[in-house]
């Protein structure tokens, strides 16, 4: 991962003058899931995969009317098109592991690899490519989401940044081109909670859909098995009765997760279908935020600083800034 990040921010920002940050973002946490996750090889198959996948998460929350030059229409061709290069794919696959790759190369590798008692497959071709793509929506916009709005948030509020920044470069003073370690991402205690709480004021994912699956009341309500339940991360993310003041951008609420009650804090959601990308997340979103803040400083371009959800967060214009290098340690 963090070889990714410096190749991204060499390729992306270093030499530069001016940005937009969502869409870097977006690129930045697409070829981080390609790489690590897909083993899916730099170059024009991983860019094709990209246009696919914008159009197929447009698709998402657009009316279900299959007429041409629609969104809809548009999201179900690029599905159809990721599913046939998944197929190859995995056919590659396939017959790199038949010729002795490691099984731990990739997660489609992985799920290749899985066989039951009679030597077969367990996980069949099919179920490989919808989880792929699964992972794949799930886990691009959402990060990216994060990504920006810290960024944002450190070029509108210096406190913050000079107190994220202080925690960064006395890891970075002690580095000298290394990789960043376990050890280095357990210093990195303050940055995680200025990026829970950016997840509790901006979640990226703002609810869901989820159906009853038998009858049950809530509230006085009797809500009926099959219906649907929208849940909405705000409703509970922004009551004074767990976050007292919760429009104040606040990171010392964090100080101690433990002692928030169950399913409070949701931006990954809760339970047994908790995000399963929490961790990797956590990961990507210290990494990137070392190298951003120790290398670069930003201005923001933009005199609208308002966001929209689309049904992504997107804050105005995407968030174009204006970029100097800093002096490396
Ligand atoms: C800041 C980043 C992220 C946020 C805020 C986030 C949020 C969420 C939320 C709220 C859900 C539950 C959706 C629902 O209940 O309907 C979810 C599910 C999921 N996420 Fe994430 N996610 C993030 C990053 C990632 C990453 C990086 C990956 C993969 C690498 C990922 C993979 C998944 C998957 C596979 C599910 C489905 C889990 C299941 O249904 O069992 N997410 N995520």
């Amino acid at each position: 991962m963090d070889e990714e990040v410096r190749y991204h921010l060499e390729m992306h920002w270093h030499g530069k003058e001016q940005v937009t940050v969502l869409p870097l973002m977006k690129t930045l946490t697409f070829n981080i899931i390609c790489s690590l996750l897909f083993g899916i090889e730099r170059g024009p198959r991983r860019e094709k995969l990209a246009d696919d996948l914008r159009y197929m998460v447009e698709g998402i929350w657009s009316i279900p009317v299959n007429l041409p030059f629609t969104r809809y229409n548009r999201s179900l061709k690029s599905s159809a098109r990721t599913q046939k290069l998944l197929k190859h794919l995995i056919g590659e696959k396939r017959e790199d592991l038949k010729h002795g790759a490691s099984p731990r190369q990739d997660l489609i590798t992985y799920l290749l690899s899985i066989r039951g008692d009679k030597n077969e497959q367990v996980i069949s071709e099919k179920e490989i490519i919808h989880n792929v793509k699964l992972i794949m929506v799930a886990g691009y916009d959402t990060s990216s989401a994060l990504l920006t709005f810290l960024l944002r948030l450190f070029a509108n509020d210096p406190a913050i940044y000079a107190a994220v920044l202080q925690e960064q470069e006395e890891i970075a003073k002690n580095k000298h081109g290394e990789l960043l370690t376990w050890e280095d991402l357990a210093k990195m205690k303050y940055t995680w909670k200025v990026a829970m709480e950016t997840l509790r004021l901006f979640p990226p994912i703002f609810g869901g859909f989820w159906k009853a699956v038998k009858d049950f009341e809530y509230g006085g309500y009797l809500i009926p098995k099959d219906w649907l339940i929208f849940w909405v991360t705000g409703m509970t993310q922004m009551d004074d009765t767990i976050f007292p003041e919760p429009s104040k951008f606040n990171p010392n609420r964090f100080e101690n997760p433990a002692s928030l009650p169950p399913y409070c804090f949701i931006p990954f959601r809760g339970g047994p279908r908790i995000c399963t990308g929490y961790e990797f997340a956590r990961i990507e979103t210290l990494i990137s935020i070392h190298y951003l803040v120790t290398r670069f400083t930003w201005k923001i371009l933009c005199s609208d600083n308002t966001f929209s959800r689309d049904p992504m967060l997107a804050p105005a214009k995407g968030l174009p800034v204006q970029i100097s290098p800093r002096k490396l340690l």
